[in-house]
This record gives structure tokens, sequence and C-alpha cells, in this order.
């Protein structure tokens, strides 16, 4: 039987597969469907800034008097306490190893937040700092920089490993890669998918654009994964972000991944799309002959070959000329 057991945010894996936070691993019940159903790991759904502003807001309405400090301040307890539950009943009901996640913009008390959720027993903790930059004065790599900033000070209040899933859309990942190594991280998914926005032309207002992803999301990520993890090599790269079927896991470990955190392919096939996605990454390591993830895993980082601008390509000239999708030109 082929070896599938890798590493990632200092946890033994008993595979790469590991479910990325969503509606899907909110509960002990369906956490438990996805140990069933042979995930290594799980990200729980994330403690969200927004939830805490959007429920303070809701009791407080516009009133922003005496009382609104103290409010918040219960809002945050009540929060934090839902999802300390959470993480207790997850780690009750698995066991493989449970990493507890929060989505964040700006420094406010995660650092404390961390320390309590580690105490409730997470495994590790996953940073989603994202947000959309609109400030007309922005200074380049400010939000980098805060990015930063918040991981260092969530760091340094625990002891377990924290990992950061990084947005899309940065102007230089491996430069942004690199800070948070030089900062101290480790663990870096690459990367999370942002709300879509779309418009419907009929009702003439904007809607919510497709919320789950399809398998061409992959492509960005495997390109910055097969990048990043050659020039970065001590920096553990997850990918997540298009993974729905065992070859796209065996793409993402090809250019350098440890792991893939998933999460659209749930939604779209249930729990089985993750054992549907392990039984296909042990049938390609059979027909290769391979006989463990490490024997192949980076075979096609940038810096293993031997055209190593094919990740660094933006236009589509060559692609084209070749006539490798029959294109008219
Ligand atoms: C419905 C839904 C809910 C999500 N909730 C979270 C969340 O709470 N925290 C987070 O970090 N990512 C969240 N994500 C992002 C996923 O964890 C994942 O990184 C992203 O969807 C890309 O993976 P995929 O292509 O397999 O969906 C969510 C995604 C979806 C579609």
């Amino acid at each position: 039987m082929a070896n599938l057991k890798t590493t990632f945010a200092g946890l033994e894996l008993k595979n790469p597969v590991i479910a990325a936070s969503s509606g899907f691993t909110a509960s002990p019940e369906r956490c438990k469907k996805l140990e069933e159903a042979g995930v290594a790991a799980i990200v729980l759904k994330s403690i969200f800034e927004e939830q805490i502003a959007e429920q303070t807001q809701k009791w407080l309405g516009d009133d922003l008097g005496e009382a609104a400090d103290s409010l918040a301040a219960y809002v945050r307890g009540d929060v934090l306490n839902t999802y300390i539950n959470l993480i207790k009943s997850v780690k009750a009901a698995v066991s493989i190893p449970v990493i507890a996640s929060i989505c964040c913009s700006r420094l406010g008390e995660w650092s404390s937040f961390a320390k309590v959720i580690e105490d409730a027993g997470a495994d590790a903790l996953e940073l989603n700092i994202m947000s959309v930059c609109t400030d007309k004065e922005y200074v380049y790599g400010s939000f980098e920089e805060q990015q930063v900033d918040i991981y260092s000070a969530v760091k340094a209040a625990v002891n377990i490993p924290v990992v950061i899933k990084l947005g899309q859309g940065l102007t230089n990942p491996v430069a942004t890669v690199n800070s948070f190594y030089a900062h101290g991280a480790r663990d870096i998914v690459l990367f999370n998918r942002h709300y879509q926005t779309d418009i419907d032309i009929e009702n003439i207002k904007p809607v919510s654009g497709e919320v789950c992803s399809t398998p061409a999301d992959i492509c960005e990520r495997l390109r910055w994964t097969a990048i990043c993890s050659a020039l970065i090599p001590s920096v553990n790269f997850a990918i997540s972000g298009g993974v729905h079927s065992g070859s796209d896991v065996v793409k993402a470990l090809l250019v350098g991944a440890r792991t893939v955190e998933v999460c659209s392919a749930l939604y779209k096939k249930g729990a089985t799309a993750a054992s549907e996605m392990l039984s296909g990454i042990e049938d390609w390591m059979n027909r290769h002959g391979y006989d463990s993830v490490e024997q192949f895993r980076g075979k096609l980082n940038a810096g293993n070959i031997s055209d190593e601008t094919s990740f660094e390509r933006t236009q589509f000239f060559a692609a084209v000329h070749s006539n490798h999708y029959n294109i008219e030109y």
C-alpha cells in the first residue's frame, strides 16, 4: 500500500488531504464524517472579526453611548465561548488533528483569543488575514506589513504552530512569504478564495458570485507554490483552491506542496470527495511506481525543472503559436 504520510504545521499527517475551513467543519458531526472519509486533519470554521462587529452592531443599533464598550466585550466573550465549545466538541469527536481558524484584518485582540483557543485544545491555529484595500492614500506594502504584525503578535501569544492562509491577488507572493518566513512563519496556505462578486442584470444589483471553485482555480496556486517552494524551501506549503480530485492533489504535491486544504469539492460531492481523492492519489502512485509522497513531492517545483520560466510565463504567445490549444490566430 502506498505511504501517503506527510507533515504540516508541526503535525504528522496520515495523508495530504485536509478539510479546509468552512461550514463543512463547523460541527462535530460533520467533522466526524470527514474523518471517516479519510481526511488527515480538519481546519475548523473560522471565528470572524466581522462576526463580532456585526453582532455588536445588531444589539447596539446606532447607540454608541456608555454601554457600547461593555456590550462589545460581552459579544466578544459570547462569540469566543461558542468557538471554544466548537473546538472542544470536535476534539472529543475525532482523533485526527484539529486546527482552529481566525479570520481577521486588524490587530485587535486576536493574540489573547489565540491563547484561549490554544488552551481549548486546538493542535494548531490558522490565521486567515483578508481584506479588500480601497484606501486612496494606500502606501504600497503596508497591508502585507500589517499581516506580518498580526502574525507576530499571535505567534508570540501561543506555543502551537500558527499557519498563515494568504489571500489571492498579492503583487509578489514570494516576497510576502519571505517576509512571514523572516518573522518565524513555517506553514503557509496559498491561497484563500475571496467572496466573489457578480451583477444581476435583470434586477440591476450586485449579487454573490459563484461560491464554489472549479478545477481551473488550481492553476495560480500551482504557479506560486512551484516558485515559492523552490525559493523558500524551509516553508511548508499547502494549496487551497481548485483541488477537486486525486489528480489535483498529485499536481499540488509535484509542485512542492505538503498538503491541500479542500472545501468546494466537499460542498459539491459530500465527504466522499475526500475518499475519492485518496484513492486517486494511490492509484497514480501505483501507476508511476512511487511508494511514498516524499519520492515525488517537489519534483516539478521551479528549481527542479529544466525550463524554469514555465511558471513565470504571463503571455499566451508561446502556447498559441505552438497551436497547443488549436486556436485560430
Ligand atoms: C462556503 C465557504 C465558506 C468558507 N469559510 C471559510 C472560513 O470560515 N474561513 C476560511 O479561512 N476560509 C473559508 N473558506 C475558504 C475555504 O477554506 C478554501 O480555502 C477556499 O474555498 C478554496 O478552496 P476550494 O477551492 O477547495 O473551495 C470558505 C469557502 C467557502 C466556499
